[in-house]
């Protein structure tokens, strides 16, 4: 199960059940770039530098908008934004290599809002995720400072002008600590992270959605339930894709075949749970028709509540 859990991380970050679906924002070079969520968390799905036309940041000598053949993909306006409500970003700090010498060039994100939890740690502090029934798939983090508004309480402005802090290793330090627990507890320490800015007042943000997963031997009913929210199916499977899930008193011929699947389960399940606070899905070949016909399989659903 876990290795279906890592394997899920990109299927849940491009799930369906967006709140706010391709916004896009243009940014001429040396100003900010603001994203933002009215509700939910930035999810970037591309970010380009460069220039692809010439009315856009236009008001620069022609020579410098004649090119309209330059555009390179950058991710560090997704490292930076995701999983946050709002992200500014002075883009001359980015440090983006130059793809088009003296052309006048402009930054162009098209983002997503997705539902998820953010949480905010002061340096030295620490605090815990909790998922309850469910698993913890972190979506970003940072330990730094990335603006001037948070963790500020009785400190000088000294310690607190760099807003361009970042330490590269969070994410992948924090994912390692939380992917797939129920609860997991972080600390805002240098400890940790290591110092990214000696001198400034850092704090830690980590972003994270609570997925579940239920496993339904077949000729058994699936139930899956939000409470009072609701259902967005991630990933489905009816059939077998190992040999010892619902395998207790089967014969070894009904559980030897270990590649067997329903491509469109998901789509049956979604159709049935979607936007629902709880559903039922039977495990059978009535509903999903037979992908292996003598093995004995089940059906596996991630979801998530929003
Ligand atoms: C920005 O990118 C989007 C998606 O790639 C594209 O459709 C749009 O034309 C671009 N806008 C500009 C001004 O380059």
């Amino acid at each position: 199960m876990l290795s279906l859990r890592l394997t899920l991380l990109t299927l849940l970050i491009a799930a369906s059940g967006w709140l706010v679906s391709g916004e896009n924002m243009i940014t001429c070079y040396g100003n900010v770039q603001h994203l933002a969520c009215d509700t939910g968390l930035i999810k970037v799905r591309s970010t380009t530098y460069g220039r692809t036309n010439r009315d856009t940041c236009n008001a620069r000598p022609a020579s410098e908008i004649a090119n309209t053949n330059c555009a390179l993909k950058i991710s560090t306006i997704a490292d930076r934004c995701n999983g946050l409500r709002e992200c500014e970003v002075k883009t001359d700090l980015l440090g983006n290599p130059d793809p088009c010498f003296g052309t006048y060039k402009y930054y162009n994100t098209t983002y997503d809002c997705i539902s998820g939890q953010n949480i905010v740690i002061c340096e030295q502090g620490y605090s815990t995720l909790n998922c309850g029934d469910g698993y913890i798939q972190i979506i970003n983090a940072n330990y730094g400072r990335a603006n001037a508004v948070t963790c500020v309480n009785g400190l000088p402005s000294s310690v607190l002008q760099n807003t361009n802090c970042y330490a590269p290793s969070t994410f992948s330090k924090v994912a390692s600590m939380c992917n797939g627990k129920t609860t997991c507890t972080v600390d805002a320490s240098y400890t940790i992270f290591t110092d990214p800015c000696v001198g400034t007042a850092k704090y830690l943000s980590v972003s994270y959605i609570c997925h579940r997963s239920i496993v339904t031997c077949e000729g058994n009913t699936a139930i899956l339930t939000c409470g009072d929210r609701r259902i967005n199916a991630v990933s489905a499977n009816y059939g077998r894709t190992d040999s010892t899930t619902c395998s207790s008193g089967r014969p070894a011929n009904q559980i030897s075949n270990t590649n067997c699947y329903t491509p469109d389960a998901l789509n049956k399940v979604a159709a049935r749970c979607n936007g629902q606070s709880s559903c039922s899905v039977p495990a059978t070949n009535d509903l999903f028709s037979d992908p292996c016909y003598g093995t004995y399989k089940y059906l596996t659903v991630v979801y998530y509540c929003s």
